[in-house]
């Protein structure tokens, strides 16, 4: 550990050199370092409590700009929110590979056994806003940011791997054409901004693939005890691509060393206090050693059938020091990836690939990638320019390719996956894959009988709501029959149990 952390101070000195050499005045500017008060733009301050007015007890005047900058300074301290996974926080630490896999990819982080790479780890709840409840019932997010580059390495070491999952291994939806809905749904009323857990169970009973999420939703690990104790997923397949061009398909999970821990319901604190009180988000944040172990890869989903191959090693050591630039600002997307490391067909990927950055030049801007956490830690040369915040020290004439007057070329081509694809119609179709209850059906038999009924009492509640008769409950009962045909029954003796205990307010499950 002591190695590591040595390693990641030698990291950040590169880069404080770095912006020292470039930029002495915009050092003071971003480390807010004088010794006394100030204007934003260095002027100094001796009324940081006292308006200028005409006379002591007189209207204010407009050229007290001091107050008027620490007014508008405060407007805009907010950047929107992200629309999903708006809570969450992060910490720092290295990935270790314990494995070998380099015939499987020449992905410079596998490249041997002990190589290290830094990595900032955001955990997040998917549907609450920035201030709301952590122990909601909820898929929680685990994205892993690869610092895979550096200023020596060569064009194939790639530079920013984004594995951008959650704590369950597997989606709602197969098509990212239904992922706003899918959001809509989970997301409070547009009428009154609640939660009513209807909306949710309206949706998902258009979708019999919900099924095998809903195994893990509404078992008991539908509400991890704190981001120490939870799985991760990559959710997706991906590819890995040898230095030959052989792909293979994989998925990645991360396993806790501490293991698995859930809140029950009777843990969770009273729907009454809303909003977190600091002890409990504290406690939540307040996390650093090791967390997490092992990070695993199989090939190809259903799990079962491809057993898992250890490949490496996370280990969070370093809280964040500022929210608002390490977690608020911290920006992922499952597009970032390296050379040996390729995507794959699945349609709910292929939307993420883009919506994400697309969010994050919405929320943080175009030039998100200066913000010190995103930075690529390996030389960029992209066609980018301009823009707003823009501090790079771009020079010289040539911003376009080709040119007579530059000798920047493009790399040699590196092995990428280029296995045919179709020849294909262009279509707009489902997809046609109906095996959507026998997993789910598997996972649900495999709780004791405690664990199943919780299960069941949570469906139950949810269904309770008088919102869901008809149609809705039909739909689940139909899906609920395909999982287990001993589940229909038992969740409409939940249903009637909820119901006579608190009528039509029912509040268990719901996004
Ligand atoms: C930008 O780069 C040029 C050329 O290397 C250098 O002369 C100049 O001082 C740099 N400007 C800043 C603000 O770093
Ligand atoms: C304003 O701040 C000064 C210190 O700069 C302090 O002496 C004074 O009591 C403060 N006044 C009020 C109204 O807070
Ligand atoms: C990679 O090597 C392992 C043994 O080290 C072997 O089991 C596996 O089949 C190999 N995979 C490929 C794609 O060659
Ligand atoms: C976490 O991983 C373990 C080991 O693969 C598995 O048994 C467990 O079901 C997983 N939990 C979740 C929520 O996926
Ligand atoms: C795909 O790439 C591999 C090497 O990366 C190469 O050997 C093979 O010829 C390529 N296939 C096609 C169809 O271009
Ligand atoms: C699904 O689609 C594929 C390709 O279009 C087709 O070959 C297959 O028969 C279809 N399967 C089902 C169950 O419809």
């Amino acid at each position: 550990m002591i190695t590591m952390l040595a390693r990641i101070l030698a990291v950040c000195a590169i880069l404080q050199i770095a912006i020292a050499q470039n930029s002495d005045p915009l050092d003071d500017v971003l480390t807010n370092n004088a010794a006394y008060f100030t204007t934003n733009f260095g002027q100094p301050v001796f009324s940081e409590n006292r308006s200028l007015t005409v006379g002591p007890r007189g209207p204010v005047l407009l050229e007290d700009y001091e107050i008027q900058e620490k007014l508008f300074s405060l407007n805009r301290e907010r950047i929107p929110e992200r629309v999903v996974h708006a809570r969450g926080t992060a910490a720092k630490g290295y990935f270790e590979v314990t494995d070998d896999i380099t015939n499987l990819t020449y992905a410079s982080i596998f490249s041997s056994i002990g190589k290290q790479t830094p990595v900032i780890v955001r955990f997040s709840i998917v549907s609450v806003s920035t201030g709301g409840p952590e122990w909601i019932r909820d898929p929680r997010g685990f994205a892993v940011k690869f610092y895979a580059g550096s200023p020596q390495g060569g064009p194939t070491q790639g530079c920013i791997w984004d594995l951008v999952g959650n704590n369950l291994p597997v989606f709602f939806i197969r098509d990212g054409a239904q992922f706003a809905d899918l959001i809509h749904a989970a997301k409070p009323s547009p009428v009154n901004s609640l939660s009513p857990g209807w909306r949710f169970a309206d949706f998902l009973s258009w979708h019999p693939e919900s099924m095998n999420v809903v195994s893990y939703l509404f078992d008991d690990v539908g509400i991890p005890a704190d981001y120490r104790h939870i799985n991760g997923s990559s959710v997706h397949t991906y590819s890995l691509i040898s230095g030959s061009g052989k792909v293979t398909f994989v998925k990645f999970h991360w396993l806790p060393t501490l293991g698995e821990k859930s809140l029950l319901d009777q843990d969770i604190p009273s729907l009454v206090s809303k909003f977190p009180n600091g002890d409990f988000a504290t406690t939540q944040r307040a996390f650093c050693g090791v967390i997490g172990e092992f990070g695993w890869v199989a090939q190809i989903w259903p799990e079962d059938q491809f057993p898992m191959k250890r490949v490496g090693k996370l280990t969070l050591n370093q809280n964040i020091a500022n929210y608002f630039n390490e977690a608020e600002q911290l920006a992922f997307s499952p597009s970032h990836i390296l050379p040996g490391i390729g995507f794959t067909d699945d349609k709910l990927l292929q939307w993420r690939l883009v919506s994400y950055d697309d969010t994050q030049r919405y929320r943080i801007g175009p030039n998100f990638r200066f913000v010190e956490v995103n930075r690529p830690r390996c030389p960029v040369h992209s066609s980018a320019q301009n823009g707003p915040l823009n501090i790079a020290n771009q020079t010289g004439e040539i911003n376009y390719f080709p040119s007579q007057f530059s000798n920047q070329e493009p790399v040699a081509q590196f092995p990428y996956d280029n296995s045919t694809v179709g020849p294909g119609l262009r279509v707009r179709t489902i997809i046609n894959k109906t095996d959507d209850f026998a997993q789910a059906g598997d996972r649900y038999r495999s709780f004791d009988s405690a664990r199943k009924a919780r299960f069941v009492t949570r469906i139950g509640g949810m269904l309770s709501d008088p919102m869901n008769a008809g149609g809705i409950t039909s739909r689940w009962m139909s899906y609920l029959q395909q999982m287990d045909s001993s589940l229909p029954n038992q969740v409409q003796n939940a249903i009637n149990t909820a119901k006579a205990a608190m009528g039509s307010s029912a509040i268990a499950g719901g996004g």
